[in-house]
């Protein structure tokens, strides 16, 4: 054994080591067959030096020790190449916008680069608001129910009793479609459609987007409102007051007071527009209610006969209520969002405040 031999590991080492290049488990193997505790070239060289004679002892030492810090250096260094290093074996799958992924197998990746950040998205004001009104009226024994946006006359206007002429039509400046058809511009022809579907007992809420030719600081060409149709035998006007009190106490407070006025729509007779207390200024005037004390919330009443008739369910038979609010106008109140169209603007900004 001598200092010719330790020269003759070293090449073995440097050559091995090359090969393995940035191979994790290559360099692994390498370290083992040279630094290995167990059975390592250096741990042979080390035993050697015990049966060399006492002059050759201090240079084969001296050259052990100097060999033994390059392979230790030299294997650090080839570790972290390893890991820095690894290979794209599995493109992953698209991610969840559908777009492809963006490595391509064999491509290298620096894993001690900091990761991205995960964007997590958070539920919408305006969907947080539907949901909490489908909760309530679930609880109440409704069903949720849906209907198309884009609908035809007769369940948007002729079923609801609004015929081509009536002046109703000009409130809800519609989206025409080229072959007759048109956007939805309320959710009662969905009402429309249940009870021309099934007999009483009906009780349902429909959420959806409605559509009317409309932009400014208030309204938007598309917007959100909620439905509610309740028809069986013997139901007043009492149960609509009462079942609209309990939803809006709910929603808001058992402190609101929720006052009706006489309305007019076309589809229900008596008609009531339906303000509570303003939730701002417990009354006392301010610029959400306009100095009123009141904020008008919804609009309602007991379902015209003509209704029944057209759709086919018997009028001496059942009555029934029904009402419709804006949930983007309810959104704006309870977050108090100034502008509506900033709830359409996809800005997360917006969003993000209410994960
Ligand atoms: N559809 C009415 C609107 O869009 C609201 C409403 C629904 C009124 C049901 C009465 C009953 O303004």
């Amino acid at each position: 054994m001598s200092t010719a031999r330790l020269e003759e590991v070293r090449r073995a080492f440097v050559a091995e080591l090359e090969q393995a290049g940035t191979s994790a488990d290559g360099v692994e193997k390498v370290r083992v067959k040279f630094a290995g505790q167990r059975s390592g070239k250096l741990k042979e060289l080390a035993e050697a030096l015990r049966a060399l004679p006492n002059d050759q002892k201090r240079d084969y030492g001296r050259a052990l020790n100097e060999l033994k810090q390059e392979i230790e250096s030299r294997l650090a260094e080839a570790k972290q190449a390893a890991v820095t290093e690894i290979r794209v074996k599995d493109p992953g799958t698209a991610n969840a916008k559908g777009h492809a992924p963006t490595v391509a197998v064999g491509r290298p990746v620096d894993v001690t680069l900091p990761g991205l950040p995960v964007a997590r998205g958070a539920e919408h004001p305006v969907h947080i608001v539907r949901r909490r009104i489908e909760e309530i009226f679930l609880r109440m024994g409704y069903d949720v129910e849906a209907g198309p946006e884009v609908e035809d006359d007769w369940h948007n206007f002729e079923a609801l009793n609004i015929p081509p002429d009536h002046p109703a039509r000009d409130d809800q400046d519609t989206f025409y479609l080229a072959d007759g058809h048109l956007l939805r511009t309320h959710t009662s022809p969905v009402q429309a459609r249940v009870m021309e579907s099934r007999q009483p007992p009906i009780r349902i809420v429909v959420p959806g987007r409605v559509f009317r030719r409309d932009s400014d600081l208030r309204h938007s060409p598309m917007f959100h409102q909620i439905e509610g149709l309740l028809v069986d035998e013997g139901i007043t006007f009492g149960h609509l007051k009462a079942t609209l009190e309990a939803f809006l106490h709910e929603l808001f407070s058992d402190r609101v007071a929720v006052r009706l006025r006489p309305g007019y729509f076309p589809f229900t007779e008596p008609s009531a527009e339906v303000d509570i207390s303003c939730i701002f200024c417990a009354q006392k005037g301010c610029g959400v209610c306009s100095g009123s004390g009141w904020i008008e919330i919804l609009g309602s009443g007991m379902v015209d006969p003509r209704v029944f008739e057209a759709v086919g369910i018997d009028a001496g038979r059942y009555t029934g209520f029904a009402f419709g609010l804006g949930l983007d106008r309810v959104a704006m109140l309870v977050y108090g969002i100034p502008d509506l169209r900033q709830l359409f603007a996809g800005d997360q900004r917006l969003t993000r405040q209410f994960a």
